[in-house]
């Protein structure tokens, strides 16, 4: 099968192309085109929702162009359609779902709405020859807009465990780059700036670390950042500070993340973790948990997509189309900006 991707859900605009198999269920990459209206916002330290959609009506076109250029004949070999409905900002969504709703109805393929938050699961499943992701799995969705924690017992079966109650993770990481001087997205700049220490100064708090829920709460540690900054003064903000900063931040977040997905791991006795989203791009956090499990000597396997993968793209929303196969006419097809997991 050969499956059309589609993802405007933020400010990417992404279209890709798999080929799955059915008997193996693998899934192969044959293109993944995304195009990043970042350099506009790093401008105005985050998205504004309006630029984004404006951009995206722009590249919609020629990103579908170009990945499609992998086939021969797209309007005969395509078998279907996917894209993301929800969650995400209303504008940019209605840009891929009125695109593939057109898409499906001159080329009268099949349509698949995907949940953006079971594409970056799905990420996981994307050329995963390695080793084959074994049920129950727990999942953490970690990124600018999300932070979840899932327990999936089979492709049918999740359960949502619990989530942030404000802020996402990558959002806070986002918000305290602003206040550092850093450009948006401040993830992977936080992360460069930490390598240079290995002192935890600042010793910010862990919120929620404790409580008997899987919920987060990460806004806070914008408020801690910010009073540091405010003792140092903006102007004296010296690079050893913007690095001891970024090192305690790192630490507090990753240590939440950490903590509460092994108490989901031990709570459903998980045979695999599987991590998605743009803040599991971080090779701090992965070796964290590595480490973690090796220390531990925990029974798990342990998964994270490609870097390419982690962050927002199409190929995660065609992976997620099949294994998650549910058909819906491009008549009833509408995009969802508050769809969680259902
Ligand atoms: O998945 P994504 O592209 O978009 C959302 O669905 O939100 O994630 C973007 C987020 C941003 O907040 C960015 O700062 C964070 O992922 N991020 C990172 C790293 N790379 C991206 N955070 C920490 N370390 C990184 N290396
Ligand atoms: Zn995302």
């Amino acid at each position: 099968m050969i499956i059309l991707g589609i993802e405007t859900s933020c400010d990417e605009t992404s279209a890709a192309v798999i080929k799955t198999y059915g008997k193996e269920k693998k899934v192969k990459l044959l293109s993944n085109v995304i195009s990043s209206s970042i350099s506009l916002h790093s401008k105005t330290g985050g998205i504004i929702p309006e630029v984004a959609a404006r951009e995206q009506v722009k590249f919609i076109i020629p990103v579908i162009d170009e990945a499609l250029k992998v086939l021969k004949n797209p309007k005969i070999e395509v078998d279907a359609i996917a894209v993301t409905v929800g969650p995400g900002l209303i504008g940019s969504l209605l840009v891929g779902v009125e695109t593939a709703r057109i898409l499906s109805y001159v080329w009268k393929k099949p349509l698949v709405a995907v949940n953006h938050l079971f594409g970056h699961i799905y990420a996981n499943w994307i050329e995963n020859g390695k080793k084959e992701i074994k049920f129950p799995a727990i999942s953490l969705i970690v990124s600018g807009g999300h932070t979840d924690l899932v327990l999936m017992k089979n492709h049918n079966e999740f359960k949502w465990l619990g989530g942030t109650r404000d802020d996402a993770a990558g959002e806070a990481f986002d918000k305290a780059g602003r206040l550092l001087g850093l450009s948006y997205p401040a993830g992977p700049e936080i992360e460069k700036l930490a390598k240079n220490t290995n002192k935890d100064l600042y010793d910010f708090p862990r919120p929620m670390i404790g409580s008997d829920d899987f919920d987060f709460s990460f806004s806070g540690l914008k408020t801690a950042v910010l009073r540091e900054v405010e003792k140092i003064g903006i102007i004296n903000l010296k690079e050893e500070n913007k690095i001891n900063i970024s090192y305690s931040l790192q630490e507090a977040v990753f240590d939440v993340l950490i903590k509460k997905t092994f108490k989901a791991y031990k709570k459903y006795d998980a045979k695999s973790i599987v991590l998605g989203g743009g803040v599991s791009a971080s090779q701090t956090l992965t070796d964290k948990f590595e480490r973690f499990i090796e220390k531990n000597k925990l029974k798990v396997d342990f998964f994270v997509p490609e870097k390419t993968l982690c962050t927002d793209n199409a190929a995660m929303i065609a992976s997620a189309s099949f294994y998650k196969y549910e058909e819906v006419s491009w008549k009833n097809l509408s995009a969802n900006p508050e769809l969680y997991f259902d």
